[in-house]
C-alpha cells in the first residue's frame, strides 16, 4: 500500500495510531482532574515498564488531557550524572516560572497570586539562577533556602490557593525517572506527600523502569501517595486493536490469521507492534492482508529491529558483559537468577558484580527481584541468540 498513508509508527514517543490498553491510567488522572476541582487530592501516579512498551507516548497523552483541563504543567526527562541534574533543575524553574507567568494574569485572588509570584520568582533564582521578569520581586523569605525539598514546597504551598481558585493545578511530568537524582526524587515524593495531606493542586506524573519500583519502596513512606501502575505488554485484544483499526479506518483489512501471527511475535508489545505494522503495509500489494504478506512484513520488520533496535543495546557491551548476558539466556531466556549465571558462567557470583553493575547503568538488564536479573528490552534474547549463532 502507498508508504506515504502507512498509519504504523515505530520510534521513540511517537503517539501510535491508537493508543490502545492504557484506559485505566487515562481514567485515573481524569479522576485526578475531577477530585481537584472538588479541592481533593489523593497524590500522583507513577508508571513504570520495559523499554519499548509505551511509557513517554501515555505520559504525553496524560500531559495533554491535564492541559486541556486547564492544569499548568511542567514535563521534563530526567537524564543521569551532574549535567542531567542540572537541566532537571532548569526545566523545573523554567515550568514553575511559566505557572507563574500564568497566574500572573489571573484576575482572581490578586493579593496571593503576587506574593505566590514573588515566590516563583525566587524559587527559580535559588534554584537554576534563572531570573524571571514578573513585575514582582523576588520574595526574600520564600523558597530560598537552597534546600530543594523545603523550596518546593514553599513554592507549592503559595501557589496552591491561586490556582485552586482558578480551578486549576500545577502538575509535573516526569519521564525516566530511576534517573532522577536523589535530592529532586526525594523533594518530588514528599512535596506531594505533603500535598495530599493538605490538598494542596500539586500533581506529580512520572515514568520509568522498573528498577522505580524498588527505589520507591525504599522511598517510603512519602512513595504511599502515589498509584504505582506497571505499563506492561499489551493484552492480545488490545494489540488486535492497535494492529486492525488504523489500517481499518484507512480500508485495509487483516485476515483473522495475519493479525494473529502478528500479534503472536510481538508478544503484546507496542513497539514491535508498530514495527511489523510499518512493514506489512509497505509490503502489502492490495487492500487485503493474508497470513503470507504477514510473514514477509514480520520477516522485514524482525530485520529492522536487529539492525536498530538491538544493536543500540548490545553494541555498547563489552566482551565479559557479553559473556553474562548469554549465561542469563542459557540459564533462564529474559530472567535469571544471578547465582545461576555466576554457576553457568563457573565463577563466584561476587566475581560478576562488575558486569552486573555496569550493565544496569547502561539500561540493559534490571534487577528484577532481588537475586535476579532480567533485560530491560522484550525479546532481546532471541536477538542474543541469533548473535550467538552468527559467530559460531
Ligand atoms: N498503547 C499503545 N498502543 C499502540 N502502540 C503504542 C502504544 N504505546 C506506545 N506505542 C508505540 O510503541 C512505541 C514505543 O513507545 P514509547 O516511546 O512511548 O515507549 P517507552 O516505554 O517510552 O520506551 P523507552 O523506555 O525506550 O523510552 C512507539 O512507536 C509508539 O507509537
Ligand atoms: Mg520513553
Amino acid at each position: 500500500m502507498l508508504p506515504e498513508l502507512n498509519p504504523f509508527r515505530p520510534g521513540a514517543g511517537v503517539r501510535p495510531p491508537e493508543l490502545v490498553g492504557r484506559q485505566n491510567e487515562i481514567d485515573l488522572v481524569d479522576l485526578m482532574v475531577a477530585k481537584n476541582r472538588a479541592r481533593r487530592n489523593d497524590g500522583g501516579l507513577i508508571t513504570y515498564g520495559l523499554r519499548g512498551v509505551g511509557k513517554t507516548v501515555l505520559l504525553n497523552e496524560l500531559h495533554r488531557n491535564v492541559d486541556r483541563a486547564g492544569w499548568v504543567t511542567v514535563q521534563f526527562e530526567a537524564r543521569p550524572g551532574s549535567a542531567g541534574k542540572l537541566v532537571s533543575r532548569q526545566s523545573l524553574a523554567r515550568g514553575v516560572a511559566m505557572a507563574g507567568r500564568r497566574m500572573a494574569r489571573f484576575r482572581t485572588a490578586v493579593a496571593e497570586v503576587r506574593a505566590a509570584v514573588s515566590t516563583v520568582s525566587s524559587f527559580a533564582l535559588t534554584v537554576a539562577g534563572v531570573s524571571l521578569n514578573l513585575g514582582v520581586e523576588p520574595s526574600d523569605h520564600r523558597a530560598n533556602s537552597g534546600l530543594m525539598e523545603v523550596d518546593l514546597e514553599e513554592v507549592v504551598a503559595d501557589l496552591a490557593l491561586p490556582l485552586q481558585k482558578n480551578q486549576s493545578a500545577l502538575a509535573i511530568f516526569v519521564d525516566e525517572m530511576q534517573d532522577l537524582d536523589q535530592d529532586l526524587l526525594t523533594a518530588l515524593l514528599a512535596v506531594q506527600h505533603k500535598a495530599a495531606q493538605s490538598d494542596w493542586p500539586f500533581f506529580v506524573i512520572g515514568a520509568g523502569l522498573p528498577t522505580l519500583r524498588r527505589t520507591l519502596a525504599e522511598a517510603r513512606p512519602y512513595s504511599e501517595r502515589f498509584a504505582l501502575h506497571e505499563v506492561g505488554a499489551l493484552t492480545r485484544a488490545s494489540a488486535k486493536k492497535a494492529i486492525v483499526r488504523p489500517a481499518g479506518q484507512l480500508g485495509v483489512a487483516f485476515a483473522e490469521d495475519a493479525v494473529d501471527a502478528i500479534v503472536d511475535e510481538a508478544q503484546g508489545y507496542p513497539f514491535f507492534l508498530q514495527t511489523y505494522g510499518k512493514a506489512v503495509w509497505d509490503l502489502t500489494p492490495d487492500r487485503h492482508i493474508d497470513l503470507e504478506v504477514a510473514g514477509a512484513g514480520i520477516a522485514e520488520g524482525n530485520a529492522d529491529l536487529d539492525q536498530k533496535f538491538f544493536p543500540a543495546r548490545w553494541d555498547r557491551t563489552t566482551a565479559a558483559e557479553r559473556q553474562y548476558l548469554r549465561a542469563i539466556v542459557d540459564v533462564g531466556g529474559s530472567v535469571a537468577s544471578t547465582s545461576a549465571v555466576a554457576e553457568h558462567i563457573g565463577v563466584i557470583p561476587s566475581a560478576l558484580s562488575p558486569a552486573r553493575q555496569s550493565l544496569i547503568e547502561k539500561g540493559i538488564i534490571y534487577a528484577e527481584r532481588r537475586g535476579y536479573v532480567g533485560f530491560t528490552v522484550p525479546n532481546m534474547d532471541r536477538f542474543i541468540v541469533r548473535q550467538v549463532q552468527l559467530v559460531d
